[in-house]
Parts: C-alpha cells; structure tokens; sequence
C-alpha cells in the first residue's frame, strides 16, 4: 500500500466548491478498487490549505489502474478546476512508526446519554408496550419498577456502570425471568419493533454506526430470549452480563442528506 497525500491553498471564496468538488470526486474514489481509502482534511491554523490522503493499494494500481480505469474521467471532471492550487502531490510509504494513541472512544452508553437515555427509553418502552395487543398480556404483571430494571441492564451491556450484576442479581436473575414464557416470533420482532419507536421517540442518536450496534444488540438479545423461554430450553445461568461494543460498520460518509456522523467533527 501506498500513501498519496495532496497538499492544496484554496483561496476563501473557492472554499465551498472545492470541498462539494471533492463530494462529487469521492464517488469515483468509493468505486475505484485500486483506492484503500481517503481523506480530506482542512487546515484549523489556516483555513485555506487542505490536505488530502488517499491511500493506493500500489504506486502502479494508482498511476495505471486508476487514471486508466473506468471512472477517473468523473473524477478529474469533478476535481480539475483545483488542479492549480496543488502545492504538493507526492506518493508515501509507511515506516514503522505509527499505532494507536491513548484516547478510548465513547463506549455506546456515554453516546446514547447515559443512565438518564436508558431510563427515558424504557419508560417510553413499557408506555407502548402496555397498548400493545401482541406484547400487553405478556408484561401485564410486571414488577412495577421493570422499566427500571431494563434501564439498568441495557445501560450494562453498553458499557455503563455494572449496577445490575452488583444490586439485581446479573445474568442469573436476567435469564431466569424468560423462562417458561414461550416468547413467539412475532413477540420477539414486535418487541424489538417497539424497542426502535422509542428510541426515536426520546432522541437517542441516530447516527449509522449507533443505531447499527443497538439494533444489533436488540436482535441477538431477543433471540436469545425466544430461546432461553421455550418449555425445553436449558440455558446457561450463570454468565456475566454481555458488553456490547461499535462493532465495525464501515466510516459513514457524509452526503448532502446525511445527519451528524460519529467521530466526524
Ligand atoms: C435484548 C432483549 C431483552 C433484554 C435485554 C431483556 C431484559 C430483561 C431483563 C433485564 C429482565 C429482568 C428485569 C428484572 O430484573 O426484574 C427481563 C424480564 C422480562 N422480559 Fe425481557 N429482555 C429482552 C427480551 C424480551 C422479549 C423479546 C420479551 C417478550 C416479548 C421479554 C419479556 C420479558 C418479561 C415478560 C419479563 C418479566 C417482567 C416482569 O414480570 O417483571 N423480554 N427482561
């Protein structure tokens, strides 16, 4: 692999069209299988100058393959009006210094809002539960302070203070509250259904890359408590309490109808 970096002094009142220029550029970028991955960086001491990273799987892949290939014709369209203001277009290779520095990404609860986002969530949760011809009869005699208990649990998983293990009995007291119900198919999807209107009836993020770890977390966890709560089921009982992390959906890209992408200010 290769480094490419493109060093640019764009002039302020150009600004705006080069970065919508580099939009348009970075579809034939996304497309080009000769291009790793790519990056566009403006500078905060002096807005004018940019730098743009791509990296090439080979100087060759880059300088035949690409400006060879089907889509650099959108490419150089989109980016040629630019071309005067490169000060440096060279190509880089790594060395043996790099790695990752200190800092610990958000975990999901502290990007959700922590316990107060899980707690709002459940009490939305239950209110639509409790109109819920599917789900009603199920949760008609919960504890009162279920919700809460939910709450505790699911700020847990996503990487929250260890509460339920410590106070409410862990996985064993999780697990054991399914058994026997015989959750159906249709309560288990309806469950995470309700579960995803809440969410977006209290504001949690909406960002890909949160809803993408939430809603895979609500999938596996229901499935398991279809499972665990059929008449034969033998569960494990005594496990710790799951963490969940990002996972790894891809970067997002911004577009011109995107929201707020993690990690992207
Ligand atoms: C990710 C999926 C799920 C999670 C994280 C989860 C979590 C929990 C927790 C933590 C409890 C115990 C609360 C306590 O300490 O008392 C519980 C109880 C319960 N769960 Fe689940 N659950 C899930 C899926 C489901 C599904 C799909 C259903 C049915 C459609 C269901 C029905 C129940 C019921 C009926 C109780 C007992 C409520 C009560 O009577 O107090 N759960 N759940």
């Amino acid at each position: 692999m290769v480094i490419e970096y493109i060093r640019y002094r764009v002039p302020q009142q150009r600004r705006a069209g080069f970065e919508a220029a580099y939009e348009r550029a970075a579809d034939a970028l996304r497309a080009a299988p000769e291009c790793v991955d790519y990056e566009l960086s403006r500078c905060l001491d002096d807005p004018a100058c940019y730098a743009l990273r791509i990296t090439w799987t080979s100087v060759d892949a880059h300088l035949d393959g690409f400006r060879g290939g089907p889509v650099f014709g959108r490419f150089f369209a989109a980016i040629k009006p630019y071309v005067a203001d490169i000060e440096e277009m060279r190509h880089y290779t790594r060395t043996g210094v790099r790695g990752p520095g200190g800092a610990a990404p958000p975990s999901l609860f502290e990007w959700a809002g922590g316990t107060d986002a899980f707690e709002r969530l459940c009490a939305a949760f239950y209110r639509l539960v409790r109109s819920d011809d599917l789900l009603a009869p199920m949760f008609a005699r919960m504890d009162p302070d279920h919700a809460r208990y939910v709450a505790v649990w699911l700020a847990e998983v996503f990487g929250g203070p260890a509460t339920y293990a410590a106070e409410r009995g862990g996985y064993r007291q999780m697990v054991g509250q399914h058994l026997g119900r015989a959750i159906s198919e249709a309560q288990r999807r309806r469950w995470v259904n309700l579960m995803t209107d809440a969410a977006d009836e209290v504001g949690l993020p909406g960002d890909p890359e949160f809803r993408a770890a939430f809603v895979g977390y609500l999938e596996w966890g229901t499935r398991l408590a279809v499972r665990n709560s059929q008449p034969d089921a033998d569960p494990i009982q005594q496990a710790p309490v799951p963490r969940w992390g990002w996972g790894v959906a891809p970067p997002y890209q911004h577009g011109p109808q995107s929201t707020v992408a993690r990690g992207a200010e």
